[in-house]
């Protein structure tokens, strides 16, 4: 089995962080779409952008109601080799291994590229899936901003795509008849080489904005602050008390401004990730956390205005096609995830359903992330297996 992934081992790694970095129509993924478009070429498959910016390689004559495999290629800021590529790769082996067989699919079939699936440049998780089935507009998806002012339809533009063209795309999804993507687990929740997944947690983003009053660091006496610094730490600490009971609640980017040594900073924007089994219960968590925050910038005389950016109820994947891939794989374990997904964002439109290769040491969205070869090479022969037991 070719190794695809050590193809791509050296593209878009972060010096400064550790592992990898390869944001939405920045200059690493768009690497990687090459990279993709020529793979596939090679094996025959025909390449086509739709206008959201994702990519479908086609087997054959693209058609209705396929077989459609696929994930996405960006990753979080210092991410890991495996959380999006892992499903691109082994859909690309996966066709090697079917064509090895002599394997024709009767159906329609598929592999696609999500565009930035982590929200690591833009923000929001999702947004190639998002704009496809709709669950955020163009002008919204649009706007979004980058770290360097740069806005989704700018890079968007700039990659060859037409923002104002973006949105809900019912060509594409009038393609799909059954979604698999093939995905690295992210816990520690396999203790066999692959399963399938049963359900994601209902989650979402905010973003706290905290506004006081920039100052000088020694010339302002204690007593004279404003400092949004204060109820931003309480709000870390609201989190962790707020995520009881299997929610999951976390700060990992809290950004001041102006953000200097010696400046009191003159706001704060925090971002919460929160995340429970059931939306009342995410909702829950919020709820508090935003209520500690509140309380926490009034006792600073600061001000506070909290932000959902995006927000995802609870996901279960189809039970026929959950339990029907379980038992054609062998028999493997159905388990929950944490994580979020372009699969997740599908399964309110079309049958879908998720592999899961197992992640000995439970460690994503971190250098660290890892699946051994003999894992992944079992996770591509049970992808290889879905597709013929679907496409055929
Ligand atoms: C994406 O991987 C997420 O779960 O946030
Ligand atoms: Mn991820
Ligand atoms: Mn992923
Ligand atoms: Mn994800």
């Amino acid at each position: 089995m070719s190794d695809l992934l050590a193809d791509i081992a050296d593209v878009g790694r972060d010096a400064k962080r550790g592992g990898y970095s390869r944001h939405g129509f920045a200059p690493a993924e768009l690497e990687l779409r090459q990279w993709f478009t020529a793979e596939a070429g090679k094996r025959g498959l025909d390449v086509r952008a739709d206008r959201n910016g994702n990519l479908w390689a086609w087997w054959g004559k693209p058609g209705r109601n396929a077989v459609v495999t696929g994930s996405h290629l960006d990753s979080v800021p210092g991410g890991g080799a495996f959380d999006g590529p892992l499903g691109v790769v082994s859909a690309l082996q996966a066709v090697d291994v079917l064509r090895a067989k002599g394997f024709v699919p009767t159906r329609p079939f598929a592999v696609v590229v999500f565009v930035e699936e982590e929200g690591g440049r833009f923000g929001v998780a999702c947004l190639g899936s998002r704009l496809m089935t709709g669950a955020i507009s163009p002008q919204a998806a649009a706007k979004l901003t980058d770290p360097d002012g740069v806005t989704f339809g700018e890079a968007a533009h700039k990659a060859g795509f037409d923002p104002l063209r973006m949105g809900r795309d019912e060509r594409a999804l009038s393609m799909i008849g059954d979604f698999v993507e093939l995905h690295v687990e992210q816990g520690r929740g396999l203790d066999v080489p692959v399963g399938v997944a049963s359900s994601i947690l209902a989650h979402g983003r905010w973003r706290f904005s905290f506004t006081g009053e920039g100052n000088h660091a020694g010339a302002t006496l204690i007593e004279d602050r404003r400092d949004p610094m204060l109820p931003a730490s309480r709000m870390v600490l609201a989190a962790r008390r707020a995520a009881t009971g299997g929610a999951r609640a976390t700060v990992g980017r809290l950004i001041p401004n102006p953000g200097g040594t010696n400046v009191i900073a003159s706001s704060v924007d925090v971002w919460l990730d929160a995340r429970a089994a059931e939306d009342e219960r995410t909702r829950e968590v919020v709820a508090e956390i935003t209520a500690a925050a509140s309380r926490a910038a009034e006792d600073e005389g600061c001000s506070l205005k909290v932000t959902e950016e995006s927000y995802g109820d609870t996901v279960h994947f189809d039970p026929d096609l959950r339990d029907s891939l379980a038992a054609v794989l062998g028999g493997v374990p159905a388990l929950p995830t944490g994580a979020g997904h372009d699969a997740g964002i599908l399964a309110a439109h079309t049958r879908t359903a998720m592999l899961f290769v197992r992640n000995p040491t439970g460690v994503s969205h971190a250098p660290e992330e890892f699946a051994s070869s003999d894992d992944c090479a079992a996770g591509v022969v049970a992808l290889a297996t879905t597709v013929e037991h679907l496409a055929t």
